[in-house]
């Protein structure tokens, strides 16, 4: 057997041990970026039913369930009332998401949301309101953080695709250091861990997962200039991926999420930063997609808020 790689004293079975060990490398390499692609946003896709992980928070002629399996559930906005579910547990870290088709047609004054958000005073939250349009306008995708109570922090972006015509996943990375909120596998917001500059992080109260369709006719599109149409109502918004893959936080023993439990992949090191490659994805979303920013608003903020100024994009 002749050696690509040989060694001066190499023989014929040290050869072919050195071609397995460079075989497994290249394995192990490929797995770890399946991985990796992986740990984005596709576990929140896991095709678990609805009553597993959410109840209904309204009546239930506005959450419907779309089989038998409870795999997909719509949430419809008419006169009578707005329609919301919510998770069974509190969650502290992990990827949390859910695939989400939009209202279609006129969706003028609706708000369509999906965030998580703890309870009490100075809660924390994280947020993706889909604001409506009239038909063959494009939705605005808001995100905001809240962290510790304070809010006020909200970027605006219009999406690449039609988020009417299917399920897109759209979901947040949140560990000790990072929040990253994804839109299918592209980052379009990163919010760090800036306690060492007097910044609150969402670190320490565990949040729900809740999922809403409502009226929000006085702000939502262009400014409240188009308010809802109930004449093209029922409003319809889909949702399925009812897995959970966070440390759900069990009898108020937040520590046992805190510490990170062995099985947390988002503790390793490398969740708490941003590839290049999810850098410069951020990078063109924010060149090309990007229409308000808190951070740049200086009727707003005379003085940018403090996260804004530093390492934005969350690499080392
Ligand atoms: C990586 O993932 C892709 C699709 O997700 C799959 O087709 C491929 O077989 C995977 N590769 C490895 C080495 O697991
Ligand atoms: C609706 O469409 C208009 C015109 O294209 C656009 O300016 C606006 O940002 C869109 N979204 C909302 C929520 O108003």
């Amino acid at each position: 057997m002749h050696c690509l790689i040989s060694l001066r004293y190499s023989s014929t079975s040290s050869c072919l041990c050195r071609i397995l060990v460079l075989l497994a490398a290249v394995v192990a390499v490929a797995l770890e970026l399946n991985t990796s692609a992986m740990n984005v946003a596709h576990a929140a896709y896991l095709p678990v039913a609805f009553s597993e992980n959410y109840e209904t928070t309204g009546d239930f002629q506005h959450t419907q369930m779309l089989d038998g399996e409870e795999l997909a559930v719509n949430l419809v906005l008419d006169q009578s009332s707005a329609a919301a579910f919510g998770s069974k547990g509190y969650f502290l870290f992990g990827a949390i998401g859910m695939g989400i088709k939009l209202v279609p047609g006129d969706s003028a004054g609706t708000v369509t949301a999906y965030y998580l958000s703890s309870s009490g005073d100075r809660h924390d939250e994280l947020d993706f309101e889909f604001l409506g349009n009239v038909s063959g306008q494009p939705y605005t995708l808001q995100t905001n953080v809240f962290a510790h109570g304070v809010g006020g922090r909200e970027q605006r972006i219009s999406l690449w695709f039609d988020p009417t015509l299917e399920f897109h996943t759209y979901s947040v990375r949140w560990t000790r250091e990072i929040i990253i909120f994804f839109v299918d596998d592209t980052p379009i917001r990163v919010f760090r861990n800036n306690e060492v500059l007097g910044v609150p992080f969402p670190n320490a109260q565990p949040m729900g997962i809740y999922a809403s369709l409502w009226d929000g006719s006085s702000w939502a599109t262009q400014g409240g200039k188009y308010p809802i149409n109930w004449n093209a109502a029922p409003f319809v918004a889909s949702f399925q991926g009812f897995g959970i893959d966070g440390c759900r936080v069990v009898d108020d023993d937040i520590g046992a999420c805190a510490a990170g439990p062995v099985y947390a992949w988002w503790n390793a090191p490398r969740y708490q930063y941003m590839t290049q490659q999810q850098v410069a994805a951020l990078q063109y979303v924010q060149r090309t997609h990007l229409f308000y920013d808190y951070c740049t608003d200086r009727n707003r903020y005379p003085i940018a808020p403090r996260e804004c100024r530093r390492n934005w994009y969350g690499t080392v």
